[in-house]
């Protein structure tokens, strides 16, 4: 075998020792030093996709979700509901689950003097999600002290579902809602921040005010 040193170079020859590199070994097509940073490099791409994979897909995950739109229902005659206090209503959620897909929802006529945000005037009524947006737990409607109270955590909201007290980070949820032939239907969730302006659906604990509405992704599943 001739010394592959005093071979003439070929820069278009696969073999190392062909193009005249240094360190070649005779039939080698990669030099060690390209074969060991091709395998460092290879290696830090699989543990960089090990920590942002994840977070891509937690990220964009909920684009991919279900979004379609839900049948309004039925929740009333117009005649049941007033603008003086919130009518209870049940309405499903999930129909998939039987009765643990049912959730109760407060209802009232949208009132032209305690109701100025922009999302009221878009609503002819106002349908409030009994979801606290502390954790989660069902909150009540006293009409005595018009607030709702959440019996788990002592978070209290005003009469438009605004915080007023305890740990809830924004307002009640809410339903659209439309009014056809003398009925009252409830659409979509959706959330609100504490100005009452509308967003998609979002989880509890996850705060809308600022930069955080960036921070959250949306939920239209829950
Ligand atoms: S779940 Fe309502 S205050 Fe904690």
């Amino acid at each position: 075998v001739a010394d592959p040193s005093k071979r003439p170079h070929s820069r278009k020859s696969p073999y190392t020792a062909d193009r005249g590199m240094p360190g070649a070994y005779e039939g080698e097509t990669v030099t060690r030093r390209a074969l060991f940073t091709g395998g460092v490099v290879a290696a830090g791409g699989i543990a960089t996709a090990a920590f942002t994979l994840p977070a891509l897909g937690f990220a964009l995950g909920p684009i991919f979700e279900r979004t379609e739109a839900r049948n309004w229902q039925d929740v009333g005659s117009v005649n049941d509901f007033n603008p003086l206090t919130y009518t209870s209503a049940v309405a499903t959620i999930d129909p998939d689950v039987g009765e643990a897909g049912k959730t109760t929802v407060y209802i009232r006529k949208r009132d032209p003097n305690r109701d100025t945000a922009k999302e009221l005037a878009r609503f002819p009524y106002v349908a409030i999600s009994t979801r606290c947006m502390h954790v989660g737990c069902p909150v009540r409607y006293a009409q005595a002290s018009e607030r709702f109270i959440c019996p788990c955590h002592g978070g209290v909201y005003g009469f438009d579902g605004r915080v007023v007290g305890g740990p809830p980070v924004r307002p009640l949820d809410r339903f659209e809602t439309k009014v056809e032939n003398g009925r009252v239907f409830i659409g979509h969730r959706f959330s609100v921040n504490s100005k009452l302006e509308k967003f998609s659906p979002r989880d509890p604990s996850n705060h809308l005010d600022g930069l955080w509405q960036y921070l959250y992704p949306a939920r239209p599943t829950t």
